[in-house]
């Protein structure tokens, strides 16, 4: 790459599509910058669940979140994440936080707090892979280039299966139904839903491996920026 990407890329679709992997993995190629907003609204989680705030509670959630202190790094090669000063970059991926996460993110008051934090970090950097639900569609409406990762519902279970270690058939199975109860309630709440931006290129990982995926997006990057590969 002779001239480096300037601009946004946004990457939205729900959890198993590989996302996570294929927006660092690209914001490494790019040169980029990268922003995980699930991290963000995982941490929050941790904040309302630290304080034994009720997840369902939304105005004692949203009061909580407001006063947390949450950092999310941007660097693409490392993961920082921060409440209130302490690492909770782990904890973040745990079954706990896991269960409660898409609770606290369909409160709006959080969804507007993070919403303004991401538009910050994103103004910050002049080059900026960022990750999410609702990123092409409510918090960059005007990204260079908007990606919607999908992958078959069977796929996506083998894959999180993958990163778990779990082999059992009916382990397995229980991770399908997780995925589906969390895209059937991050697809249904009222405030940003998870679709695809009217603009956001459709891009099915379901046979591809990371580095083809990333491929991919690499050149539709360029293309859009006028610097094809
Ligand atoms: O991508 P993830 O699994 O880390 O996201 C965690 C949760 O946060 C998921 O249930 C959806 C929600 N989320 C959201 O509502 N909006 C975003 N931009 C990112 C994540």
């Amino acid at each position: 790459m002779s001239e480096r990407f300037v601009g946004q890329v946004t990457l939205d679709g729900p959890s198993g599509t590989g996302k996570s992997s294929v927006a660092r993995a690209l914001a490494v190629r790019l040169g980029a910058a990268y922003l995980d907003t699930g991290a963000m609204y995982r941490a929050a989680t941790v904040a309302v669940l630290d304080a034994g705030v009720d997840p369902e509670d939304a105005a004692a959630v949203a009061d909580r979140v407001d006063a947390a202190r949450i950092e999310v790094g941007t660097a693409a090669g490392t993961e920082l994440v921060q409440v209130d000063g302490v690492d909770v970059a782990e904890r973040i991926r745990g079954a706990e936080v896991t269960r409660s996460v898409s609770a606290v993110s369909a409160v709006p008051a959080v969804r507007r707090l993070l919403v303004d934090r991401q538009r910050d970090l994103v103004a910050g950097a002049d080059a900026i892979v960022v990750e999410g639900r609702d990123i092409g569609t409510v918090v960059l409406p005007d990204a260079t280039l908007k990606i919607y990762l999908t992958a078959a519902p069977e796929v996506r279970a083998e894959r999180r299966a993958g990163q778990l270690g779990v082999t059992d058939p009916a382990e397995i199975a229980e991770i399908a139904a997780d995925l589906r109860r969390r895209d059937e309630y991050d697809s249904s709440r009222a405030d940003s839903p998870l679709r695809p931006a009217e603009d956001a290129v459709l891009v099915d990982s379901s046979g591809l491996d990371r580095d083809a995926v990333v491929d991919r997006i690499l050149e539709l990057a360029l293309c859009a920026v006028g610097k094809p590969v």
